[in-house]
């Protein structure tokens, strides 16, 4: 099943992408995560987008579209995929219609200050990316990844001034997507509450007919 999670910062894609992956036997890819893995490993694509994802701002298209479009000629796309947070703009839209047939677009709802609270209590794990919120989501120990024992760290992004800058960006250049593939009678409504595993149901409800 080919599936796009579509929803503005901090509604919660990652967290039912986690289990998503595994319920459908697909990958998750999430270009969030593939940027912060080349910022990480400081590989040329990483130096180039550094400063951009640490205030908040859109990548170029064009970077981005090449991205996912060697990632989905990977073999494990065979099966389908969970596109996390692409595309994001129109042109990524038209590009992403020419790679593949979207069967799916998981449309994230919640208030923006919900996603606020979300945002600034998210940690992360450094070296695996598993998120954690202080309040909703916490980790066995304070501040320690429940896996790997590490010291969890608040994402550059997720302080107020990129916060406020992203919320911006979604209203402009993503949430226009919502009416494009309502055109393409794809999109599915997902309520996001404040508990994960009512929101892991929800979803699962919703796609129980598509699998
Ligand atoms: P990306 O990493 O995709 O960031 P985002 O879209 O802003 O989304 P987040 O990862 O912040 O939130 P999420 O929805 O995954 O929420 P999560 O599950 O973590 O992109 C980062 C940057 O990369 C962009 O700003 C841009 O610079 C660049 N980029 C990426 N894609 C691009 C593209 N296509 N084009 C151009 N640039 C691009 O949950 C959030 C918190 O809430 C967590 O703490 C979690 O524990 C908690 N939580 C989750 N679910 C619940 C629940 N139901 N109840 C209570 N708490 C919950
Ligand atoms: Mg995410």
């Amino acid at each position: 099943m080919n599936l796009v999670f579509l929803g503005p910062p901090g509604a919660g894609k990652g967290t039912i992408a986690k289990v998503a992956k595994e319920a459908l036997g697909v990958p998750h890819i999430s270009t969030g995560d593939l940027f912060r893995a080349n910022i990480k490993n400081e590989t040329e694509l990483g130096k180039r987008v550094k400063e951009i994802l640490a205030s908040g701002g859109l990548v170029p298209d064009e970077i981005t579209i090449k991205m996912v479009e060697n990632r989905l000629s990977e073999s494990d796309c065979e099966k389908g995929y969970i596109l996390d947070g692409f595309p994001r703009t129109i042109p990524q839209a038209e590009a992403l219609s020419k790679m593949s047939n979207v069967e799916g677009v998981i449309n994230f709802v919640l208030s923006e200050e919900e996603i606020i609270k979300r945002l600034s209590g998210r940690r992360m794990c450094p070296s695996t990316g598993r998120t954690y919120h202080i309040l909703f989501n916490p980790p066995k120990v304070e501040g320690i990844d429940d896996e790997t024992g590490e010291p969890l760290i608040q994402r550059d992004d997720d302080k107020p001034e990129a916060i406020r800058h992203r919320l911006e960006l979604y209203n402009e250049a993503t949430a226009p997507l919502i009416d494009y593939y309502k055109a393409k009678d794809v999109v599915l409504d997902l309520i996001c509450t404040n508990d994960p595993k009512e929101t892991e149901d929800n979803f699962f409800a919703l796609i129980k007919d598509r699998k």
